[in-house]
């Protein structure tokens, strides 16, 4: 028998549309038989992966897919909101949006270190995750966006099997995975194919624990909202440079610790935003992007004009090894 969780030798890349199309029409069918007319439920994070398996299951099975989006209040700028005006409002999605925010900063608070952060956010999605779907009645599975990728690193021991921010192991579904057997960029050509705009499509990697890792030491409101701000600005210079698809992985960090500047004329005691626009190709090891000092100038007068609480703007020249990617 033909292990599931095999890649076919023969399986053509999946590069253009008329192959996407092909991929969608016998996923349909596929989840259809699987599904007859059972439920499913998906964690809908707004990433790459989930996004597409929502797409294809809204066209597969329609309304008997409910889709749960768990806003842990450590997105970036506008991504919860493009994923109720992409999914609830565009595609007629069942779409339960569960605004956790509070929940998760109270947990949060005064928590320092890094582990001990990732871990709280982690428990805390499944939790919320637990708490919505025991409301629900007749679910019989559980839609995933687990890549190729991942089952070949889980099987290498590299990480655990699964997608997104780690599900609760002991679900009592039935798992459906229809986008198991292709690589990211095939997840991306089917995404389009699919009609998926191209920001959520093309979007950056990012960290499960979200903004949280990046607003570093004990999480504030006031340091976590100069984090996002300066961020939006961020992405929307590097979309107008050109930038956008062809830097990796590009971000604000905002550290716990506040410098001496000076604005409109008065001391202003206030945190330094630091730039991160990283290259790489597996995420083990990464180059720098040598940005246009034009580039980063404007990006550090918007910084620190348009956003309270930054009066700097630093650009990290640290490629991985020594530094991660991250900073926490
Ligand atoms: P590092 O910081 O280890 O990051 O060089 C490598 C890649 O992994 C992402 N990353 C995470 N992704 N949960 C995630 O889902 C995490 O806790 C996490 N930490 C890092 C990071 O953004 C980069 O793409």
């Amino acid at each position: 028998m033909t292990d599931p969780n095999k890649r076919p030798e023969n399986m053509e890349r999946i590069t253009n549309e008329a192959l996407a199309n092909a991929f969608i029409e016998e996923q349909v069918e596929a989840c259809r038989k699987q599904i007859g007319d059972g439920n499913v439920l998906l964690a809908l994070s707004g990433g790459v992966d989930s996004s597409v398996v929502a797409a294809l299951l809204i066209k597969a099975v329609g309304k008997q897919l409910t889709c749960i989006h768990v806003n842990h209040g450590l997105m970036r700028k506008g991504e919860s909101e493009q994923v109720i005006e992409v999914f609830r409002n565009q595609l007629g999605a069942n779409l339960i949006y569960i605004d956790a925010t509070d929940r998760f900063l109270d947990k949060l608070e005064g928590v320092s270190d890094p582990e001990t952060k990732r871990k709280i956010i982690g428990g805390e999605f499944i939790r919320v995750f637990e708490e919505e779907s025991a409301k629900l009645e007749n679910i019989g599975f559980l839609g995933q966006g687990t890549i190729y990728p991942d089952i070949l690193e889980s099987e290498a021991g590299v990480k655990a099997h699964h997608n997104v921010g780690g599900l609760p192991e002991d679900v009592h579904f039935e798992l459906v995975e229809p986008v198991k057997l292709l690589y990211k960029d095939e997840v991306r050509v089917v995404g389009k194919a699919l009609g998926l705009p191209e920001s959520m499509v093309e979007r950056q990697p990012f960290p499960g624990p979200g903004l949280g890792v990046r607003c570093t030491g004990a999480i504030t409101r006031d340091r976590l909202n100069a984090l996002r701000e300066a961020d939006a600005i961020l992405r929307e210079e590097f979309a107008n440079a050109g930038l956008a698809g062809k830097v990796w992985q590009y971000f604000i960090i905002v550290p716990d610790y506040k410098t001496t500047g000076i604005k409109d004329g008065k001391r202003a005691f206030e945190w330094p935003a630091v730039i991160r626009a990283v290259n790489t190709r597996d995420a083990m090891t990464a180059t720098i992007e040598r940005l246009d000092y034009d580039l980063l100038d404007r990006i550090t007068y918007r910084i620190t004009h348009e956003v309270p609480g930054i009066n700097r703007v630093l650009y990290d020249l640290t490629g991985k090894p020594t530094g991660t990617i991250e900073w926490e």
